[in-house]
């Protein structure tokens, strides 16, 4: 949820750290911080805020230093005050942390009892404190930070720095994950590759339960059982020139926009050489075995695996299960045999969804994952991952990988049924068109971003609205509403357009907007019902539909064309309209569109 950053560099590394924490920033942004060692004095600064207080702090305060550590914070434990930023110092050790440490509590108590004063809310402190205490034991500094390390329950990734030493960092990994760079004569700590890539493109992934010895010129790691072990050193490609705005005013607006592109990739990698076959990058999968899925995702990512539980059971009669991460892992579901287990994810690194896997692995026959990390600890857990090529999302909100998910998703379902025997030649022939068809009707539904601009300026002065949507749009009803609310804090509530009547429609009334989703389909005509139902009580509908659906539902409040499309796709295109809704309402109401207030965007913790 946190960001770390640790170089041992062979220049001043305050800029460079400042600069790494920005490609961090979408982890949280609640206080940032940076401790250096210079001539082995250990000294640190932090802010309250955006990542700009801290810069703006050292240009006051400078840092010097050639090693140093530093941290991007979402609040866990403690309000985001600067007591409560990392890195967390005491006396000659400074620590950055991404996780929780579950038995702080406790350790807590232990280091009172030695008369030991806390400064902070935090469980981190924790950590410095209690290397510090072994260090006045006479631990060496990689000793006493080992036996705290042996200390912790719970998820974490950590960096120490020492005082006195400018040429040693720590790092450990336990349930979050954690990036060792490679450089000339330089050695770098990130929570992730992208942190890292102006720096170095060579990278070593810590695995579960590793603990790292750095320096400038070595490696050395540990696994959970003490032994010391090699890691394979990889060469990542991230193309950093992806990383930026490139003229948009939000990373959002970009990812949006860029969705013809990567979704077009997605079903060029999915549907190669112009056939119908689906074939499956990340290795096939028998569909004829498998009985029965169980899908398991968080958010965003959980609105795509609902939509697949329809493609599946319509195309594939593959009965579907889809749960949200956090209960399904508490509930302990029995797992049936021929079972399939889904995890779907864009950043691979979900606390709920990982732990969801699991508790599957062993039980369910195999362990799939949809991801848009490939070296994430969904994916490498996973029996078989289905990448979805949509590139760096750095949006809070997701946007692209939704879209890219649902198209790995609908591939996915189209296997089965082809495996199972469950569509014709003829309807699987039209399905492989319809996918090819969408990254132009994407293109075409992008046409519409004025219309959805003004549409979404009266939106804004809306305090609550509801989406609602039956079929395959009643899952993205739930994400239009998701998206709008986490980026324009308004209320906003996504329902199945038939269960208005059984209690939602009290909310109905001339305040409030009523966004419906309904390409002309076999299940149009319900949906205009339920629309007549929401106008009778004075209702302002907001109808998405294709050119037919418009005509047909006479005078609305508002109006979004969207291309006509085969109807297994349409969840892929009208996305953009509520993609869009939100982002124009959010940027009409003046919020902070790519990095809205409480959230971050990779949640490894619970
Ligand atoms: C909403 C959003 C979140 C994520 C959720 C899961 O716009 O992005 O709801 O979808 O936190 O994240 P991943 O897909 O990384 O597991």
């Amino acid at each position: 949820m946190c960001g770390i950053i640790g170089v041992l560099g062979q220049h001043e590394v305050a800029p460079t750290l400042v600069e790494a924490l920005k490609r961090l920033e979408y982890r949280g942004y609640d206080s940032a911080g940076i401790a250096t060692v210079n001539n082995g004095v250990l000294e640190r600064r932090r802010a309250v805020g955006k990542l700009v207080n801290l810069s703006d702090l050292l240009v006051h305060q400078p840092l010097a230093g050639k090693s140093g550590i530093g941290h991007t914070r979402w609040a866990t434990h403690g309000a985001p005050t600067t007591d409560n930023a990392h890195p967390h110092q005491a006396g000659p050790v400074a620590v950055v942390h991404n996780g929780i440490i579950e038995n702080f509590r406790e350790l807590r108590k232990e280091l009172a009892d030695h008369g030991i004063n806390f400064v902070t809310e935090t469980d981190t402190e924790t950590v410095a404190l209690l290397t510090q205490h072994y260090m006045l034991q006479g631990m060496s500094p990689t000793e006493a930070a080992e036996k705290t390390i042996s200390r912790l329950d719970g998820a974490f990734a950590l960096a120490f720095l020492f005082e006195g030493e400018t040429d040693l960092m720590i790092a450990a990994r336990k349930g979050s994950p954690l990036a060792i760079g490679h450089g000339a004569d330089e050695m770098y700590i990130g929570s992730d590759a992208i942190a890292l890539a102006p720096l170095t493109n060579r990278i070593t992934y810590l695995e579960e339960g590793d603990r790292a010895v750095l320096t400038r010129n070595s490696l050395n790691i540990w696994d959970a059982e003490g032994h010391q072990v090699g890691r394979e050193m990889r060469v990542i490609e991230i193309d950093t020139a992806k990383v930026d705005k490139a003229g948009f005013d939000h990373y959002m607006a970009k990812e949006i926009a860029e969705q013809p592109g990567v979704v077009g990739a997605a079903v060029n990698s999915y549907l190669p050489a112009g056939g119908d076959l689906v074939e499956l990058p990340g290795g096939n999968i028998d569909f004829t075995k498998i009985e029965r899925m169980t899908m398991v995702a968080c958010g965003t990512a959980f609105y795509a695996c609902l939509t697949a539980k329809y493609w599946f059971e319509k195309l594939a009669r593959i009965p579907v299960e889809v749960d949200v991460a956090s209960e399904f892992r508490y509930r302990e579901p029995p797992i049936p045999a021929q079972t399939a287990a889904l995890f779907v994810s864009q950043s691979g690194e979900t606390a709920d969804t990982l732990a969801a896997l699991r508790y599957c692995a062993g039980k369910a026959d195999k362990i799939l994952s949809v991801t848009n990390v490939a070296e994430s600890s969904i994916a490498r857990e996973s029996d078989q991952t289905y990448p979805i090529f949509a590139g760096v999302e750095i949006g809070v909100a997701s946007t692209k990988a939704f879209t890219c998910q649902l198209t790995v998703l609908l591939s996915l379902a189209l296997k089965a049924a082809r495996d199972r025997g469950t569509m014709s030649e003829q309807e699987l022939t039209d399905a492989a068109a319809a996918m090819r068809s969408v990254p132009g009707l994407l293109n075409v539904a992008l046409e519409q971003t004025d219309v959805i601009k003004a549409h979404a300026r009266k939106l804004s002065e809306a305090r609550d609205i509801l989406f609602l949507g039956r079929g395959l749009m009643y899952p993205l009803a739930h994400e239009g509403a998701l998206k709008l609310k986490e980026i324009s804090y308004i209320h906003a509530e996504g329902y199945a357009s038939g269960e208005l009547k059984h209690g939602p429609i009290a909310l109905i009334d001339k305040k409030v907007p009523v966004v419906i989703l309904a390409p002309s389909d076999d299940l149009y005509d319900k949906s205009i019902s339920n629309m007549q139902e929401v106008m009778a009580r004075s209702g302002k509908v907001l109808l998405i539909s294709d050119r037919k659906g418009l005509d047909h539902a006479g005078d609305v409040w508002g109006q979004i064309a969207m291309p006509e499309c085969h109807p297994l796709v349409s969840p892929i295109i009208y996305s953009i309209p509520a993609q869009l809704l939100a982002y124009h309402t959010a940027v009409a109401k003046g919020t902070d569109v790519d990095q809205p207030r409480n959230l971050a965007k990779s949640v490894t913790v619970e």
